[in-house]
């Protein structure tokens, strides 16, 4: 890991030189984080990440969740630069690591028979909704509150809504037409009912259903299994079609995707983040009738294009990957040390008598300072005390302990995390959440979120 200042800049200097040619100066939204705005990244090393100031940290945000592995994993590093000196980008036929990869993505994830490769996770659910629309000829989308597929216009809505948005349409952008977010309908997540009465009321215009089957954009809402089923009951009796978007949970939750945690198979999947460890890799496959209307088969009729697809260097980064997740105990090792982190949170929350909710799956882990059971609805989640949430996480800070300061944000364990990693995070936060509770609590902080309306 590179060591200290950037040259002799500060990181205060070099955040304002990037303000003056970078919109907001930094290249997301989703990295825009208010008290944060001099963060410079010079380093990133297995569970660690160091910045401009010299700081160094242990990083459970893991860049959204692609670094299951670890930062600069040394096999996915070695892979990716191999390719790199061999192979360059043709940007025509095909080459041995994307039939490779193909194969592979068939053998793992249940519902894939033919896959195609992106760039982005945005890109895969964007050829889904697509593709969807051109095998039903239907007009309709739903979406559920709380889940997040990409900054594309059809599903740019509904993420994080303040409570007066939720039931109706909220869209996280201007410059979205009406008629593309009407034709998006949005239901509240594990309402079975919900979903019954909008295919009795549109099943027959409805052309795709698509789902985080854990809806991680909102921390971690685990799903109940009979919703999974409804969806899948009732999208099958409509002709409509099921879109898990396995974003974050294809690869992290188990190498087979939640489909294969739950046993309920969609149509089409959609894949990303940890698929390479951080490379820049998505992907969209699913049932081989569905993935042949795709124009990469000549005359198909839904088109399919993208320079990087399949870019040696990413793919090579995704084969290296998976074998390390096939080869190594991967997912025993965060799955231990995500439950210590559950357990041991709730323990401390018990004890400094703080109305706390720790929950996730594996390797992910959220607190909500709230009370009662781990929340299962959008609706359960208006409980949660966004002041001490964002609060206590930009008191860790001071302790080299990293978990994203935006309300809602579900934090990672990677490969590469380890036991003394727990035990810290355990003790910052304790320090952090008393620090909070000391100063009051930090009441300015109740709408720090970058996924809101677009209108507030
Ligand atoms: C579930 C889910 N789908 C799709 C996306 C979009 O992926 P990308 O940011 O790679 O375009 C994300 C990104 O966070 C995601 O969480």
């Amino acid at each position: 890991m590179s060591s200290g200042p950037v040259g002799n800049e500060s990181g205060a200097r070099l955040a304002e030189r990037a303000r003056q040619v970078v919109p907001g100066g930094v290249n997301s939204g989703q990295r825009s984080v208010p008290g944060l705005t001099d963060l410079v990244v010079t380093g990133t090393d297995g569970a660690r990440f160091r910045t401009a100031d010299g700081r160094e940290y242990t990083d459970f945000h893991s860049a959204f969740g692609p670094p299951l592995l670890g930062h600069n994993d040394p096999d996915v590093a070695r892979a990716t630069a191999e390719a790199g000196a061999t192979l360059g980008h043709m940007g025509v036929g095909v080459t041995e690591g994307e039939v490779l990869l193909a194969e592979q993505l068939a053998e793992l994830i249940p519902s894939i028979e033919k896959v195609l490769l992106t760039s982005t996770g945005s890109e895969a659910t964007f050829h889904a909704l697509r593709v969807s629309r051109a095998a039903t000829g239907r007009r309709l989308v739903v979406k559920f509150q709380g889940c997040y597929h990409g900054w594309h216009d059809a599903v740019s809505l509904n993420v994080i809504s303040a409570p007066e948005k939720v039931g109706g349409h909220d869209p996280i952008s201007t410059g979205i037409l009406p008629e593309v977010l009407e034709a998006t309908l949005v239901l509240p997540f594990n309402d079975s009912e919900a979903v019954r009465r909008a295919f009795a009321e549109h099943g027959t215009d409805i052309a795709a259903v698509i789902v985080e089957p854990v809806p991680h954009n909102v921390g971690a809402l685990l799903p109940y299994q009979e919703f999974l089923t409804t969806l899948r009951e009732e999208t099958t009796k409509a002709g409509s079609i099921l879109i898990f978007d396995e974003v974050i949970t294809g690869f992290r939750h188990d190498i087979g995707g939640w489909q294969k945690i739950s046993g309920v198979t969609p149509d089409l999947t959609t894949l990303g983040k940890a698929i390479a460890n951080g490379a820049p890799v998505g992907a969209i496959g699913g049932r081989a009738d569905l993935m042949d209307l795709f124009s990469t088969r000549p005359g198909a009729p839904a088109f399919f294009a993208g320079t990087y697809n399949g870019h040696p260097s990413v793919v090579a980064a995704a084969l290296a990957t998976l074998r390390k997740l096939r080869e190594e105990p991967v997912h025993e090792h965060v799955f231990r040390l995500g439950e210590r982190v559950r357990t041991e949170l709730t323990g401390l929350y018990e004890r400094l008598g703080v109305p706390a909710v720790v929950t996730g799956y594996g390797s992910v882990f959220v607190s909500y300072f709230m009370p009662g059971e781990a929340p299962r609805t959008y609706a359960d989640l208006l409980n949660n005390d966004a002041s001490l949430f964002v609060g206590y996480r930009r008191k860790l800070l001071d302790h080299g302990l990293f978990e994203l300061p935006l309300n809602l944000k579900r934090s990672h364990i990677s490969y590469a995390h380890t036991d003394a990693d727990v035990d810290r995070l355990i003790e910052g936060t304790e320090a952090a959440v008393k620090a909070v509770l000391a100063d009051g609590g930090a009441r300015d902080l109740e709408n720090t979120s970058t996924m809101g309306g677009a209108t507030r």
